[in-house]
Order: C-alpha cells, then sequence, then structure tokens
C-alpha cells in the first residue's frame, strides 16, 4: 500500500483548480448536500485544509476553523473540524486519523478540539460525545452529534457550552 502524507493549505490559498478538485471531492462524498455543487465550504470558510492526495487528485480533506467560547466567564479556543471526507476508494484506511493527526498538531496550544460526527468513526481517534454543545442560530437543543477531544490539560466544561455563529 502506498504511504500517504496529508498536506496543509490555508483556504485563502487555494487556487481554482485546486477549489475546483475539493467541490468535486465534497460533492462525491456529500451527495445530498448541494451547497458544495457551488461552493467549496457547508455554511463558513474555514482557515485550514489538509489533503491527501494520490495520482494528483484529493482523496482525503478535513477543514478547521479556529473559535473560542466563554463558559463561566474564561474564554476557551477550539477548533472546529469540518468537511471530513474521504473518496470511497480510500476509505477504510486511517486517512481520517492522520488528518486529524495534522490538525490537532496544528491547534495543539488550543483548549479542545470539536466535531459534529458518528461516534463510529470518531471514538476510535480519541473524540467523546457530549450533549451539552449549542449552536443556538441553528436549535435551542444541545448538538446530538457534538464530540470533543481535550488537546490540553482543562477539561471539558460539565455545563451548557454555547457556540455564536452556525455549525461547522
Ligand atoms: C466518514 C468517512 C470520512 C470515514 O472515512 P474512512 O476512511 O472510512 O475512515 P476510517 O478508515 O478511519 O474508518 C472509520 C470507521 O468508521 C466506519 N464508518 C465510516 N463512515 C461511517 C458512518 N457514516 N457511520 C458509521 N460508521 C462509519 C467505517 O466502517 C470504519 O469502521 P471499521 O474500521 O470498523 O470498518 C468516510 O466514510 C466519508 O467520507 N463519508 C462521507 C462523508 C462523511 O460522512 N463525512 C463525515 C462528516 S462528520
Amino acid at each position: 500500500m502506498k504511504k500517504h502524507k496529508a498536506l496543509h493549505v490555508f483556504d485563502k490559498d487555494l487556487d481554482s483548480q485546486a477549489e475546483m478538485a475539493l467541490r468535486e471531492l465534497l460533492v462525491s462524498c456529500f451527495p445530498h448536500e448541494t451547497k458544495f455543487r457551488k461552493q467549496r465550504y457547508n455554511n463558513e470558510i474555514p482557515l485550514h485544509r489538509w489533503f491527501v492526495y494520490a495520482d494528483g487528485e484529493p482523496v482525503a480533506h478535513l477543514a478547521t476553523h479556529e473559535k473560542q467560547f466563554v463558559f463561566e466567564g474564561q474564554s476557551y479556543t477550539f477548533c472546529g473540524i469540518a468537511e471530513v471526507c474521504v473518496r470511497e476508494d480510500h476509505r477504510g484506511q486511517g486517512l481520517v486519523g492522520m488528518l486529524l493527526q495534522q490538525a490537532e498538531l496544528r491547534h495543539a496550544s488550543f483548549h479542545f478540539s470539536i466535531l459534529l460526527g458518528d461516534t463510529e468513526v470518531y471514538e476510535r481517534y480519541g473524540y467523546t460525545k457530549v450533549s451539552n454543545v449549542y449552536f443556538l442560530s441553528h436549535s435551542p437543543k444541545p448538538n446530538p452529534d457534538a464530540m470533543i477531544k481535550c488537546l490540553r490539560a482543562e477539561n471539558w466544561p460539565t455545563g451548557d457550552v454555547f457556540i455564536d455563529g452556525p455549525r461547522f
């Protein structure tokens, strides 16, 4: 099996060819998400992207947003993981783990990493399901898919965590 490598790119540095290849990957992995047919992001443009390439084409991708929330008067930084996808013919090789590792390294000084995803995919990479994350712009209820990982010594808050802005 070929050895894969994750490459970092700032979203602002993507050229039109790279953007088109990314959109093709996103559309193939999220066929029901119509937004990717006209843009390369879900709700907000992320700051960072990581890609795995095979034969010149992106086959795996993960984006991050740099964000913060305030809990009991203290500000906590986190990376919001978004748009994780692996082309069908490259799944099951742990590429998600490689991308997550690179993103977490980049954000090692942040308190937490947060994503919205399936336990079956992310638990093995150290993420824990939590039921106290709210995106009030979307719903008054806690997000049922929120998973977190502590990147530093701080524990995840036990009370309600309100995140400004849209879901990522
Ligand atoms: C989710 C996705 C990125 C996982 O890629 P992958 O390369 O298979 O990831 P891994 O190699 O780390 O394997 C993940 C494990 O989760 C399982 N899995 C993958 N997608 C799953 C899903 N939607 N629901 C439940 N389990 C899933 C895989 O079967 C595998 O389990 P196994 O090793 O016990 O067989 C890929 O399936 C994909 O791109 N899906 C479409 C887009 C998507 O749903 N992205 C996630 C948004 S949060």
